[in-house]
């Protein structure tokens, strides 16, 4: 209802909201990171930062979105889809990459277009929101807000684009090796990420030239150019935390750091325990319910969620696993991916689960290796149990089915079933299907030679001191 009255409330107004085009730079490679890999696709939680740039993007619901790219980025691509990319040749400046972008757009007139930058992985969808509200407001003003720039206050500002703020609105933005000594005193500064009325956007982008420091077509010069025009730009000021960019290996890990706090805030709010937020890594995709008990060091990756009252213990290594309520992981404890941990079944110290499924309240608690299995309710699987799943070229299942007992130290050389209610004999090697309610007992059968051990270590004993 209220969405309704609002529209309604704009078209008697008659004003009609522009639709939203990204733009995202990502085309540099980033030659402080050192590294062969594109600096947009280093890791941050688990992602690479375009997919933080990408996801955050998406959260405004825009009608088209480019990723601007260097040559040769396939891999950029790909991570992009299924939005499209457009190559930038040559880097000649930010404002020439823009425009590089718009030609994958169309009808811009119509749009409002956000710029953003593929190495910024922090900027949060609410801030870009704020940003847009600032064009929705101005709407209908005598005159209209043609820019608007995300600013943010350093301690250091240098390396940064100064904003140039005058009565309230931003006249330009000065590049660091540009500026003035006056200017360089400046803590305001550019963030790179602005937003740009369609009809604007294109001219401005023709007017720029490249008579800098850097022979580069900087696209922080529209803001001098459109006031030239009588438009008006403005800044949006927020956390710098929010919109560091990484341009080292330095600053990859301090906007990681910043992204794990973040990531146990978010968590925290829904009511995951964590006993030692500092040393809980967790994948930028991590869900957990309520109620999930998180102990210190503990390191969840990619595609984890975890069900209501789980625990997870100290030192677990989780990646691509489901674990269902009140089930108990750990300590060290590693989970592979393809795994399902159903509800109240308990993983214990030194255990390896890899593409299984391990049955409510089963039992896995000390030293085994369990791979491709499919593990029944109630089973209890005893220490040093290993499914032998690899033949050295091809993998194959082990199933064993409900309430079954597995002893210690048992081979299952698969592909293997041990039927419901079974039971196996401690250090067995399992080479044959076991019925369901049998006892299985693979090893050779125990001799005992009486008053033999005393005869023994004499006989030992001779033939030392013959020597
Ligand atoms: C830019 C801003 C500066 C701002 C800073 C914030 C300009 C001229 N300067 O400076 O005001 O304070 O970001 O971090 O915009 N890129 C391309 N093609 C190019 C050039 C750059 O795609 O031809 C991409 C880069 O891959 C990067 C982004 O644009 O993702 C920013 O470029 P970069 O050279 O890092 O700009 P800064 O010097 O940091
Ligand atoms: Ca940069």
């Amino acid at each position: 209802m209220l969405q309704i009255d609002m529209v309604s409330m704009l078209l008697y107004r008659g004003l009609k909201l522009a639709l939203l085009a990204v733009v995202i730079l990502a085309a540099g490679k980033g030659q402080r990171m050192q590294s062969s890999l594109p600096k947009v696709l280093h890791p941050v939680a688990g992602w690479p930062m375009l997919r933080h740039v990408m996801n955050t993007a998406i959260q405004l619901k825009p009608s088209q979105l480019a990723v601007v790219v260097g040559p040769n980025m396939q891999n950029v691509a790909d991570v992009a889809f299924p939005w499209p990319t457009v190559i930038q040749d040559k880097q000649l400046g930010t404002g020439h990459a823009v425009q590089v972008g718009l030609s994958a757009l169309q009808n811009i007139a119509n749009h409002d277009v956000l710029v953003l930058y593929g190495d910024c992985p922090l900027v949060t969808a609410e801030t870009l929101e704020n940003m847009r509200r600032i064009f929705d407001q101005a709407q209908g003003q005598q005159q209209p807000v043609g820019l608007v720039v995300l600013g943010m206050r350093m301690i250091n500002p240098t390396g940064y684009g100064r904003l140039v703020i005058d009565n309230g609105l931003l006249k330009e933005i000065v590049e660091e090796r540009d500026t003035t000594s006056d200017q360089k005193k400046i803590n305001l500064c550019n963030s790179g990420i602005m937003m740009v009325r369609g009809t604007l956007l294109p001219q401005l982008l023709g007017l720029l030239s490249n008579a800098n420091a850097q022979n580069e077509y900087y696209l922080t010069d529209i803001i001098k150019l459109a006031n030239q025009q009588g438009q008006r730009a403005v800044v949006v000021a927020t956390e710098a935390t929010e919109v560091l960019g990484v341009n080292s290996r330095a600053e990859l890990a301090h906007v990681n750091q910043l992204m794990q706090k973040r990531l146990h805030q978010q968590v925290m709010q829904k009511g995951v325990t964590l006993l030692d937020p500092n040393t809980v890594w967790l994948n930028a995709d991590v869900k957990m319910a309520h109620d999930v008990l998180i102990h210190p060091f503990v390191h969840i990756g990619p595609a984890v969620v975890i069900e209501e009252g789980a625990e997870i213990r100290p030192f677990s290594v989780l990646e691509g696993v489901r674990v269902g309520r009140f089930a108990k992981i750990g300590p060290f404890a590693r989970i592979r991916p393809g795994t399902e941990i159903q509800e109240q079944a308990h993983i214990g110290n030194f255990v390896e689960i890899k593409n299984s499924t391990v049955g409510k309240g089963a039992k896995i608690n000390h030293l085994s290796y369990v791979g491709d299995a499919t593990i029944g309710q109630s089973v209890n699987i005893g220490a040093g149990t290993v499914t032998c799943n690899y033949d050295g070229v091809n993998k194959y299942p082990t199933i064993i089915e409900d309430e079954s007992f597995i002893g210690s130290n048992t081979s299952l050389v698969a592909p293997i079933v041990v039927g419901k209610g079974a039971i196996v004999g401690a250090g067995s090697v399992i080479t044959q299907n076991v019925p369901a309610d049998s006892i299985a007992v693979a090893r050779s059968s125990q001799i005992n030679k009486l008053g033999r051990a005393t005869k023994y270590r004499l006989e030992k004993q001779q033939s030392k001191e013959k020597k």
